[in-house]
């Protein structure tokens, strides 16, 4: 129909493709989340099978868009996804990228809603909304998921003190407001440990640090070393002695040789990048620091388990409703690895590898 009278209304429709060689960050937030956290009785204040949900929505959205995505932070209702500099995704439209990470996230929020509240029907459809924020370079990109982690820790211990003060403390949400004003961080851990004996820090990770997932690398590994440099070495040798006399045929051998190592270089590169950004992992670690970013001191980088959850493993652990965060939270990932012998299936942000952080982080801002 492009030739109809009507066709002049396309003219309305203005390109939004972001430009080219910078990050894009789309964070989604679920609408509306303080009515819906309370209609499906959330645990206060934390729910981990509500972050397990939101966890699992997210790992979701960067399996559909692999390749594209290569990192994430979430905390409370709200994700963040970073996309490669590189990423070609819906000609780098805005309103495309961000409807679709959007709609991949809602859908796979309510499709896997029974595997983490197996007890507590849906009552309403959630809803989110989502941005997408463009940044120049890797310091501000790191800046900003500093911010968010920042965010996290303000106000997960602002509302563990809080909901300590009403639910252990016998304080109304008024009296605990007041009592909340102007206080400041050291006061919050002080009321924390004096009036209820907790050790803030020993809280979650996924409380206190929020949730990153990252394409990394499966193990340790050499990136073209040993044995590839070796043969690459011999085929050059191979290669400066002439093989066909004639000088046309030879010139064509030449050619056709050239042709076939440049087609191999370019396949030992696509593996290289496979293996670095082969396996999503599930950590619950700091992003501020260096730690995270930069490569991990030894080669020997962990070779534990891969932290994304298998389906199986949460439908069990949901049947028995996780319980609150507070009282729970006192037990540390190692009391729950052995308690689970290594995978702890039923909590799965206890499992000791998604806290083994050090140079995870490293392929991030690869192309
Ligand atoms: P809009 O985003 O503006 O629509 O508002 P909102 O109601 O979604 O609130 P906001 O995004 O500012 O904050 C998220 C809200 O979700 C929190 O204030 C909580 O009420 C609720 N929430 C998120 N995670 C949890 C949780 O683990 N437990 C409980 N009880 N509530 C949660
Ligand atoms: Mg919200």
């Amino acid at each position: 129909m492009a030739g109809t009278k009507f066709a002049y209304v396309r003219n309305f429709e203005l390109p939004d493709s972001v430009i080219p060689s910078v990050y894009l960050v789309v964070r989604i937030d679920g609408k509306g989340f303080h009515k819906f956290s309370a209609s499906h009785s959330f645990l206060k204040p934390n729910d981990p099978a509500a972050l397990e949900l939101m966890n699992e929505s997210a790992r979701y959205v960067m399996a559909s868009l692999k390749g594209h995505i290569s990192l994430a932070f979430g905390e409370s209702d709200e994700y963040s996804f970073l996309l490669r500099k590189s990423t070609t995704l819906y000609n780098r439209r805005n309103s495309k990228i961000t409807t679709h990470i959007v709609s991949l996230f809602t859908s796979a929020y309510v499709f896997n809603w029974n595997r983490f509240f197996p007890d507590t029907p849906l009552k309403m459809p959630p809803s989110f909304d989502g941005r997408m924020v463009v940044y120049p370079n890797e310091q501000v990109v790191r800046d900003y998921f500093s911010w968010r982690q920042a965010d996290t820790h303000i106000n997960n211990l602002y509302n563990t003190t809080f909901w300590a003060l009403v639910l252990q403390g016998g304080l109304t949400e008024q009296e605990a407001t007041k009592r909340l004003e102007g206080t400041v961080s050291a006061e919050k851990h002080e009321i924390l440990h004096e009036q209820f004996g907790i050790n803030y820090d020993r809280l979650e990770a996924m409380f206190r640090k929020g949730t990153t997932l990252v394409w990394t690398h499966a193990q340790a590994q050499t990136i073209g070393g040993g044995i590839d440099a070796e043969e690459d070495d011999a085929s050059d040798a191979e290669q400066a002695k002439p093989v066909l006399t004639n000088a046309k045929d030879e010139k064509l051998r030449i050619k056709i040789q050239a042709k076939r190592a440049a087609k191999q270089a370019k396949k030992q590169e696509k593996k290289e990048r496979k293996n670095l950004t082969g396996v999503l992992r599930t950590l619950h670690c700091d992003i501020i620091g260096d730690e995270f970013w930069t490569p991990a001191a030894s080669e020997a980088v962990s070779t534990a388990a891969p932290a994304s959850v298998p389906a199986s493993a949460l439908t069990s652990a949901t049947s028995s409703r996780w319980e609150s965060s507070i009282g729970d939270s006192e037990k540390t990932a190692t009391e729950a690895t052995v308690a689970d012998g290594g995978m702890t299936s039923s909590r799965p942000w206890k499992d000791p590898a998604r806290l083994q952080v050090a140079g995870l982080g490293t392929s991030v801002f690869l192309d």
